[in-house]
């Protein structure tokens, strides 16, 4: 099977071990296991847990508890709408071979996770791009997806929050894109990874599966969670469309690991702790950050509204990969070029890090931006 080869994770696995400071990361930062379990209450009762667990396969499709845990994540879904897998970046690829056939028409918002095209296009769709733009706010228009949409349309594929732009739909124009869809009876997958570090209150948007019945969400435990290290994520859908996803699934997947299933659940029923720090972190941090480019000349943006991820403009005489090349040689700072998600003229920053290594980046980067800007 031919498939483009994935650009941001190709730049992530270059350089995320040898930076300094790494703001190209979209976790929130991820906490230790013992910070987990001490969140949950757990650490001196975890073994007695773990140890009696068979280390066979374990339920298939995920634990009824981790499933009840998921479902309890959305308004309208129950357990058997849940289907774990491994991480976001599983569900995805699951959803699409599922759906998606040679010839079909595919319309995604770009950019967005590279899974959402190219996965498309190695099956043999004819994958039609919306592009998100920053006059716009990084939203779609909503009058050119209408133009685009066929009777024979199979899917839209969204994200929202939206990586990298960290824009955010709203419910009304969710239901607004689930109206036209429902228009040609295609499906809407939407990749909510981020979803649940809203800037404003308590972070979570509406979810695609709880607004249509053909939405389907994926997410996972990694972003909001800061438990990349879990591997563990879902699709939340109608249970035909789990179903279809089964057959893939048994080839790739089997089931997930227990200790990460367990793990999940644990984080899942104690999430208010889990995401507590993600707000204080996604929100002090953007809020330092957009200090920081209100004061760099050289720099524009459209601000961030969820997520982890922002787009920059930087106005340096020079393409982004080269910029962020630049960057991390000469400071040791990573950011992600725009160029991996096929574009030109921005730079992709992950502000979810840790407060220090954020501040401490930033202040490289001032130094960075005048003495290139001075030449
Ligand atoms: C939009 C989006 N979807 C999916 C993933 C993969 O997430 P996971 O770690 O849950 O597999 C990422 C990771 O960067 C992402 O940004």
């Amino acid at each position: 099977m031919q498939i483009k080869p994935f650009g941001v994770e190709m730049w992530m696995n270059a350089y995320e071990t040898r930076c300094e400071l790494n703001l190209a990361e979209t976790c929130v930062d991820s906490i230790t296991l013992g910070a987990l379990l001490d969140m949950a209450g757990q650490r001196a009762t975890i073994l007695d847990e773990l140890l009696p667990i068979r280390l066979g396969y374990g339920d298939i499709e995920g634990s009824d508890r981790l499933r009840d845990a998921i479902a309890s994540l959305y308004a309208k879904q129950a357990r058997e709408n849940v289907l774990v897998c491994h991480g976001t970046i599983g569900a995805n690829a699951l959803v699409h071979q599922a759906l998606v056939s040679r010839g079909d028409h595919v319309i995604a918002v770009v950019p967005t996770y590279q899974q959402h095209t190219s996965i498309p296009e190695s099956l043999g769709a004819e994958v039609e791009l919306l592009w998100l733009r920053a006059e716009d706010g990084y939203l779609p228009d909503l009058a050119a997806l209408k133009a685009m949409l066929r009777p024979t349309t199979k899917l839209i594929a969204l994200n929202n929050p939206n990586n990298p732009t960290g824009a955010l739909m709203d419910r009304a124009m969710l239901a607004e894109i689930a109206a036209l869809a429902g228009a040609v009876g295609a499906w809407i997958l939407c990749d909510e990874v981020y979803r649940g570090v809203d800037q404003q209150g308590d972070g979570f948007t509406a979810s695609m599966a709880d607004l249509y019945e053909k939405g389907i969400s994926t997410a996972g435990m990694s972003k909001a969670y800061s438990l990349a290290g879990l591997r563990l994520g879902w699709i939340v859908g109608p249970r035909a469309l789990l179903d279809a996803a089964n057959i893939h699934r048994d080839y790739s997947t089997i089931s997930v690991g227990r200790i990460d299933d367990h793990l999940a659940a644990l984080a899942l029923e104690h999430r208010d702790k889990i995401l507590a720090r993600a707000h204080k972190i996604t929100r002090d941090n953007l809020a330092i950050l957009a200090d920081w480019v209100a004061g760099e000349q050289r720099v524009r943006w459209v601000k961030p509204k969820s997520g982890t991820t922002a787009l920059l403009k930087v106005d340096l005489p020079m393409p982004s990969r080269d910029l962020c090349l630049a960057l991390l040689d000469e400071e040791g700072v990573m950011l992600t070029p725009d160029s991996a998600f096929d574009m030109e003229g921005t730079v992709r920053m992950g502000y979810a890090c840790g407060t220090d290594v954020l501040r401490q980046g930033l202040e490289r980067m001032t130094r960075f931006l005048a003495r290139k800007g001075n030449r």
